[in-house]
């Protein structure tokens, strides 16, 4: 199955002063989903936004919030990001032990919300081998999580290629995403590896033109 490709801008780089105009700005350009980064400073040494600023921009998007939590045991906050209102909600691999992740996983679904899982940069693609019949969507990280502005890692791209083949068997209709460093030049490797999501931050909001990259980065 071929997927369309999509864009999912990560307001990590937004200008959060003018949070409204920025998202508002998103679907015009040809964006597909909103990319939210929740950080809780533990499981990554950064913290960002929680469920009240979800909720916020819920009011005013729209398009669909790809919400992508970096927070250790994730399960616990599920039903309250899928009220606040997330349509795609990802949960790290690493955050938890295999049952917590299967019912957070469990959980999203069980609220009408799509559920993801995501590895980071030194996880080895078989960690999302259990869910792959229980998520929408897996995100692949091209840097390790934490800051947006990081440099893309190439050699994320077998293991990319590897869960794509795996979906195709097991779940062709499952969107692979990816995140971190991804631009013009990097988005073509991603997809011609079998990503069909492209997360992009720092490149999509430092853009003279957001429309023209969102187009090259699809093309
Ligand atoms: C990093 C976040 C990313 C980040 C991407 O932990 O998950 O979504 O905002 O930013 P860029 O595209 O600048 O690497
Ligand atoms: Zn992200």
């Amino acid at each position: 199955m071929t997927l369309p490709i999509k864009t999912a801008p990560s307001i990590l780089s937004a200008d959060f002063v003018n949070l409204e105009r920025d998202i508002r700005a998103l679907g015009p350009a040809g964006a597909d989903y909103v990319h939210v980064d929740v950080m809780d400073g533990h499981f990554v040494p950064n913290i960002t936004i929680g469920i009240p600023v979800v909720a916020a921009i819920k009011k005013i998007s729209p398009l669909p919030l790809d919400v992508h939590l970096m927070i250790a045991q994730p399960v616990r906050y599920v039903e309250e990001f899928c009220k606040a209102g997330a349509d795609i909600l990802t949960v790290h691999v690493e955050s938890d032990i295999p049952a917590n992740i299967r019912a957070a996983l469990e959980k999203t679904r069980a609220l009408g919300v799509k559920a993801a899982v995501s590895v980071k940069p030194n996880t080895r693609a078989e960690a999302v081998l259990p869910y792959l019949e229980l998520c929408d969507l897996i995100l692949v990280m091209t840097v390790e999580p934490g800051f947006g502005g990081q440099s893309f890692m190439a050699d994320m791209m077998p293991k990319l290629r590897t869960i794509r083949g795996w979906l195709d068997e097991k779940n062709p209709g499952c969107e692979l995403e990816v995140d971190g460093g991804v631009n013009e030049k990097t988005a073509r490797l991603c997809k011609e590896n079998g990503a069909n999501v492209l997360v992009a931050g720092s490149a999509w909001f430092k853009s003279p033109d957001p429309a023209a990259f969102n187009r090259a980065i699809k093309s």
